[in-house]
């Protein structure tokens, strides 16, 4: 079948950089001649038919900016049969006869489902600030959510040196430490804590009263939210150590604001390669990047467990401190 029109979607968590992807699906479809219709509210939007032409100037000026002009959502009806048969019969009603899911893993399972269980043709681009899909070595987002919080991190670094004090921090990353390990190794932090290892709290504390034996003062210790919460890793030293701690949950701060270069630019090169897969009569795959090669996978692929070695990394903050 010979595609004539796309639609695109963002899905689940936003990412910055998610505009300047959609803005490359748009652009690089219509430079090939198709049409795209931009589908709003990700798949609880494409059940509820509120779906709209995109043409190449509705995509002026949002390359900077964070967020998804497509707004975005989790569905729950859309994990249902009926969920599913209305969708697709949104997208035949509307002409759509490919698709381009931009999100997390939630949003491949999507994906998987209308492409496998329903036959539409469905390219997934990764949107998601936490770095926790296979198949690319960085997902869309990731790199300005680091950014952000490296930024708020090295302010609370200034007063927590200024006062003494021991700083918990939580950053995002529901089941996926990339973010935690990073922010910790970029802005000195002298412990970290992430879902892919387990952690001793009375080690750290240890740590802590012998460095403070030999006059250390301040400490910043980088919990990922999948792991634990922040006020209760704080209330824990503070009941071990005697030292007074503060937290600070970054939380949703780190999904905003202007993308990266980076996150751009992964969202224009993904963007394009998306069209041009379905152009070519393929479905069911995940694009990403690879040591700067674009890198195509299956969804199943995609969304696996990730095994990650955090070794290196984790113990490079540590024989840092
Ligand atoms: O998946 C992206 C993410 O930002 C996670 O890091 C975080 O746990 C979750 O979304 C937060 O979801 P919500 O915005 O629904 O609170």
């Amino acid at each position: 079948m010979s595609i004539k029109r796309i639609g695109v979607l963002t899905s689940g968590g936003d990412g910055p950089g998610m505009n300047a992807a959609i803005r490359a699906v748009v652009r690089y479809a219509w430079h090939m001649k198709l049409e795209v219709m931009g589908i709003y509210r990700g798949y609880a939007g494409l059940i509820n038919g509120e779906i709209a032409l995109l043409d190449r100037r509705s995509v002026s000026n949002i390359i900077n900016r964070g967020g998804t002009i497509l707004k975005t959502a989790r569905s729950e009806e859309f994990k249902t049969v009926k969920g599913q048969k209305r969708a697709v019969e949104l997208l035949k009603t509307h002409g759509i006869d490919g698709l381009v899911v931009i999100g997390g893993d939630g949003t491949y399972h999507g994906g998987r489902v209308l492409s496998q269980k329903w036959n539409i043709p469905c390219i997934g681009l990764p949107g998601t600030i936490d770095n926790d899909i296979n198949g690319t070595d960085s997902t869309i987002g990731y790199d300005t959510a680091i950014n952000t919080a490296i930024d708020a991190i090295d302010k609370i670094r200034d007063t927590a040196t200024s006062m003494e004090r021991i700083f918990v921090v939580e950053v995002m990353g529901r089941a996926s430490g990339s973010i935690a390990l990073q922010v910790a190794l970029g802005s000195g932090a002298e412990d970290v804590i992430i879902p892919e290892r387990k952690y001793d709290i009375a080690g750290m504390c240890h740590d802590i009263v012998e460095g403070n034996l030999r006059g250390k003062v301040s400490w910043i210790i980088v919990v990922a939210e999948g792991k634990a919460k922040a006020g209760d890793i704080a209330k824990q030293i503070t009941d071990l150590t005697s030292l007074e701690t503060r937290v600070a949950v970054l939380g949703h701060v780190q999904r905003g604001g202007n993308p990266t270069v980076r996150d751009r630019n992964l969202g224009a090169r993904l963007g394009q390669k998306a069209v041009e897969l379905l152009l070519e009569g393929k479905s069911g795959k995940a694009v990403g990047v690879i040591s700067d090669k674009i890198n195509v996978v299956d969804f199943e692929e995609a969304i696996k467990k990730r095994k990650v070695n955090t070794n290196d990394l984790y113990n490079l903050v540590r024989i840092l401190t």
